[in-house]
């Protein structure tokens, strides 16, 4: 069964070579890489200021490239969906004008990236992108992209350095320019994620502390359904705006530091659905510190159980859920020596994390594969470092 990540050498070889195909046997100077993420608990509860518990993937984005005379840019990229050129050219506009998004929808990133980064005005460049990070799949593509490419151009023309406002940055980025009203979790983790941890974010005070995750003991399997289902688009801003009225009738900013009790007595003042929304984000902020301190127990019993409740919630009341992603994780907890699973990200399609003992990983991989009506992609991963400049000689 197939469950390999290439590696970042073999990847950065790859863009390295298509860099002198695309550009007349030209060389890049410098090269970047940044991860997708896999989120373990704490699911829409980003943009309610709650909190979070990411960890960044083996599974990156490379860019490599040279500075250029002039404001021409000029970007490859060996991933894009099938009905999208892989090359754009374009001319930087002078400082301060605005970079308009258009098509390819793929440059949309790195055209939001340019507009938002911190640093000296943006001059002219060649780049070549290159990922392992499935496209669309809930682990942060885009996300991935847009923190390569800022850090690609750290590289180029550095800023003050400072790693939120970076995530911040890229966050605004994929506002303005790809139209999704995202939470910050996504950029933070893949700027910040660090080796053998994952990250508790505070997505109101931006603070993070780094929980261990390398317990040779145990794996974190990620599974793609490979379905997508057309609903994220609307849906995702549907459950922003269905949060935000709940948090109204509570008279507060957003759900963070609301009680069950207090949404109860409320419980006249909003729609049912609105209450249901809620209730999930409410309780989906107890259940990542309840699962982080479960975690520095090693209580993995306790972080399964609480895995599988967010689950549940994700399709009950939050209802971001599909039959897919159900079916993987029910036949997930069929098997002896798996301790939790869920679905992961935005929903509708996409991917499960199961945590698991990792002498079950062969086994459960089977009996999904056998059990789910799809073909599902498997990837065994590790928690990685976030992004991070490149040698050549890698
Ligand atoms: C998407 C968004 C994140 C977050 C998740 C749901 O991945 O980009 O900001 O809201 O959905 O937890």
């Amino acid at each position: 069964m197939d469950s390999s990540i290439p590696a970042v050498a073999d990847l950065l070889a790859e863009a390295r070579f298509r860099f002198g195909q695309e550009f007349g046997g030209d060389a890049p100077q410098v090269a970047v890489c940044a991860p997708g993420r896999v989120n373990l608990i704490g699911e829409h509860t980003d943009y309610n200021q709650g909190f979070v518990l990411p960890m960044a993937l083996p599974l990156v984005t490379v860019v490599v490239g040279k500075q250029m005379p002039g404001l021409d840019v000029a970007v490859v990229t060996a991933t894009a969906d099938a009905d999208e050129p892989r090359r754009v050219d374009f001319v930087l506009p002078p400082p301060g004008a605005p970079l308009s998004p258009g098509a390819p929808r793929w440059a949309n990133y790195v055209k939001g990236v340019i507009q938002h980064y911190r640093g000296p005005p943006v001059q002219g460049f060649r780049a070549v992108v290159v990922s392992s990070v499935p496209l669309g799949g809930g682990l942060s593509s885009s996300a991935s992209l847009e923190v390569a490419f800022y850090t690609f151009l750290q590289q180029l023309h550095p800023d003050d350095g400072d790693l939120v406002s970076k995530a911040v940055a890229c966050q605004q980025a994929e506002h303005s320019h790809a139209g999704v009203p995202c939470g910050i979790m996504d950029q933070f983790v893949s700027v910040l994620g660090r080796a053998g941890h994952a990250l508790l974010i505070d997505c109101r005070s931006l603070e993070f502390s780094a929980v261990p995750l390398s317990d040779p003991a145990l794996v974190v399997l990620v599974t793609d359904s490979n379905v997508k289902h057309s609903l994220t688009g609307s849906e995702y801003p549907a459950r922003r705006r269905q949060c935000q009225e709940a948090a109204s009738a509570l008279g507060r900013d957003s759900l963070r530091g609301a009680s069950v009790e207090e949404l109860q007595e409320a419980r006249s003042r909003m729609d049912d659905v609105t209450f249901r929304r809620a209730r999930h984000v409410v309780e989906e902020i107890r259940r990542t510190l309840d699962g982080v301190e479960a975690l520095q127990r090693r209580d993995y019993r306790r972080f399964g159980q609480l895995m599988v409740q967010s689950h549940e919630s994700l399709r009950d009341l939050y209802q971001v859920s599909c039959s897919e992603l159900d079916q993987l994780v029910s036949a997930a907890m069929e098997v002896e020596g798996v301790y939790g699973s869920r679905m992961t990200g935005g929903g509708f399609g996409g991917c499960t994390v199961t945590l698991l003992e990792a002498s079950a990983v062969q086994r459960t991989m089977l009996h999904l594969q056998e059990r789910y009506s799809g073909t599902p992609t498997f990837y065994v991963t590790t928690a990685s470092e976030g992004a991070r400049a490149l040698t050549f000689d890698l």
